[in-house]
């Protein structure tokens, strides 16, 4: 069966939506099924689907999620789903000129999930605008190391 892996982009300017689309080129030519969402309107049953998800998201305000991902991330907090059956991984942008919120967006995200009892793949990124590598050239980099990840992890236990 082919693998699936769910992207779910939290963005304020689009920023993350151009790593997901640079992922998506890389993995579809993998032989992988991506699908890629924006957070917005989305609700934690989203999580019920067929697949690997990858939260890819960028960091505002105080350290929050984007606007579009707020209404994703209220409704895991309040319904507080089983997600020990799903496993993904983080994708975070932020800016470590916001030292005391540096990537707090993929961080909240991690932080929950793995409350919900959901099993990260990998290492949870973390861009730094600040660092002068696009994102999409990091995403480029840890494309393959974390579709390999996925492999070992997701598929072999099947
Ligand atoms: C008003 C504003 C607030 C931000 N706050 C943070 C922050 O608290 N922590 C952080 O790591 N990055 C912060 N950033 C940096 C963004 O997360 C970063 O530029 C990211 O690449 C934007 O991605 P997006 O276009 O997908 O939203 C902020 C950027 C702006 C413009």
């Amino acid at each position: 069966m082919k693998l699936k892996i769910i992207i779910l982009v939290g963005t304020m300017t689009g920023t993350a939506q151009l790593v997901a689309q640079e992922l998506e080129l890389i993995w579809d030519a993998d032989d992988v099924a991506v699908e890629t969402l924006l957070m917005d309107n989305l609700d934690a049953s989203v999580f019920d689907r067929e697949g690997v998800i990858l939260v890819c998201t960028s960091t505002y305000g105080q350290g929050d999620v984007p606007d579009n991902a707020k209404k994703l991330l209220d409704d895991l907090r309040s319904t507080r789903p089983d997600l020990s059956a799903v496993r993904y991984g983080v994708f975070g942008l932020g800016d470590r000129t916001y030292a005391e919120t540096f990537n707090f967006g993929g961080k909240r995200f991690d932080e929950l999930l793995q409350e919900l009892g959901a099993q990260r793949v990998g290492e949870r990124i973390q861009h730094d605008a600040s660092s002068g590598v696009l994102p999409e050239e990091k995403a480029e980099e840890w494309a393959g190391e974390w579709l390999a990840e996925v492999r070992e992890r997701v598929v072999a236990a099947a």
